[in-house]
């Protein structure tokens, strides 16, 4: 799906404030480039931790904020993702409370500029939404994962009065009854918790919600969601598929994916990546690889840096490994994940579930084996396997026996077929729901009348 510029300007301009994490930033970025192509003018404020290059979007006006949080990080060893939050929740407020205040300054001062109409910021800065009220400034909440994840984190209060938490070591496969499929051990950790409960009140002041998921995916969790809100919930997913071409990575990507899966049979690759946050220890380093060695499948293998727990960014393959693999696999340091997941010659999707990889494998229709790692990821797994049956799940441990049987039922085994079958119906809801008079595409028309009606 390509959409083509609006000739009829807004004359509004919208601030996009988003988190500078990969998976959160890709669906902002796709928002921008879609408004800004409904006809809106679009400032992107980011921080100078993980930046963009402005290069890519020649489209949209970029602020950095004075955060000194890259000074910081280029200092010390890569952070983990909750000491950035903390310390990105600490350093930008009034950066981005002094750059509001002149980007409003600026648009009142100058007659060639649009007004300033909203905010558009994701809920993990949990200081954006008292910023903005005090300029008067509205504000929407963009939603990055899963409606079932959000209406369980909504849940969560509820469930530590019924004495879910802490999570009893002797039930964590039961199941959670008021969330079918999710058992006790996919809920969030209760480390979690009190930053959950920050972010959806930054979420609950706002006055909407966008999400990258679509009604036909996750129609119940959408109605219980906007029922429980007192504003509108716009479910315009899957945003990456209205400009499949734009350049939306922190990280370079390398090309010869691409060159190489054109050597390859249709359906015949396994692609693995576990995506831009998540870490494993050496020791499951060492059985992925030999999980994927131990198999005929043909496999492209995201190793990134800091994927491996405690490495200074290298890794080393077992002696000889790369002769035994040889053609069948290919290890790259960071992919064009979207091209590669559309690409004919990929059949299967070893993904550690983060929503932004599920959404991409749900929309080129390609089944998945799951291997959850943290945060949200165990839920949107059980999603894929059991309510969705799109895919499986490594539950036991990273092992390689367990992974070579796993590869060989995704990819060719029958029950990996009715996962592709079901996946591929899906994919038709979501190339559906985007054209004109479906569910996408109409709640998109909505969110902008909201917009000009701010
Ligand atoms: C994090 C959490 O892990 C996830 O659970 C939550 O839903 C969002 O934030 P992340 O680990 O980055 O996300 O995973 P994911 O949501 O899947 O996003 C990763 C993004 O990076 C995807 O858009 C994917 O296409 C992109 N990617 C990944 C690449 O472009 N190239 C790669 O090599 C790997």
């Amino acid at each position: 799906m390509e959409i083509v510029k609006q000739q009829n300007k807004m004359n509004c301009r919208l601030l996009m404030f988003p988190a500078p994490f990969q998976g959160h930033v890709t669906p902002m970025m796709h928002l921008s480039n879609l408004l800004y192509y409904k006809g809106f003018s679009i400032t992107v404020i980011q921080t100078t931790y993980n930046p963009l290059n402005p290069a890519n979007f020649p489209n949209l006006t970029f602020h950095s904020l004075d955060d000194g949080l890259f000074e910081a990080y280029s200092r010390c060893p890569p952070p983990d993702s909750f000491k950035v939050l903390d310390d990105m929740n600490s350093s930008c407020r009034e950066p981005f409370r002094d750059c509001i205040s002149q980007i409003l300054k600026d648009a009142a001062g100058a007659t060639d500029q649009d007004p300033v109409t909203c905010l558009i910021a994701d809920p993990m800065f949990m200081f954006a939404g008292s910023v903005a009220d005090s300029f008067n400034l509205p504000r929407i909440a963009l939603r990055t994962g899963a409606m079932s994840t959000y209406v369980v984190y909504d849940s969560l209060s509820a469930l530590r009065e019924k004495g879910c938490f802490p999570l009893d070591e002797t039930k964590l496969n039961d199941p959670v009854l008021e969330f079918p499929p999710l058992k006790v051990k996919d809920l969030p950790a209760e480390t979690l918790h009190h930053t959950l409960s920050i972010v959806l009140n930054e979420t609950r002041t706002s006055q909407g919600m966008i999400c990258n998921t679509f009604q036909e995916l996750e129609n119940d969790s959408i109605a219980r969601v906007q029922q429980a809100h007192p504003f509108p919930i716009f479910p315009i997913g899957p945003i990456h598929k209205y400009f499949p071409a734009s350049q939306v990575s922190i990280w370079t990507e390398d090309k010869t994916s691409i060159a190489w899966l054109n050597t390859k049979a249709p359906k015949s690759v396994l692609y693995v990546s576990f995506g831009s946050v998540a870490a494993i220890s050496e020791a499951e380093f060492l059985e992925v690889a030999w999980g994927l060695a131990d198999n005929e499948q043909p496999f492209l293998w995201v190793v990134r840096a800091g994927l491996i727990q405690g490495s200074d960014n290298s890794y080393t393959l077992p002696e000889g490994y790369k002769d035994i693999v040889s053609k069948r696999g290919h290890i790259v340091s960071w992919a064009p994940q979207a091209e590669v997941l559309s690409h004919p010659a990929v059949g299967g999707f070893w993904t550690h579930s983060g929503w932004n990889s599920t959404m991409e494998s749900i929309s080129e229709g390609i089944p998945m084996l799951c291997l959850p790692l943290f945060g949200d990821q165990s839920m949107n797994a059980r999603y894929v396997s059991e309510e969705w049956k799109i895919g499986l799940q490594l539950e036991k441990g990273v092992k390689r026996e367990d992974i070579t049987k796993a590869i060989r039922k995704l990819m060719v085994e029958e029950d990996g077929k009715e996962m592709r079958n079901r996946v591929t119906a899906l994919k038709e809801k979501a190339d559906l729901c985007l054209k004109e008079g479906h569910s996408s595409y109409k709640y998109l028309d909505e969110l902008i009348s909201y917009i000009l009606a701010m």
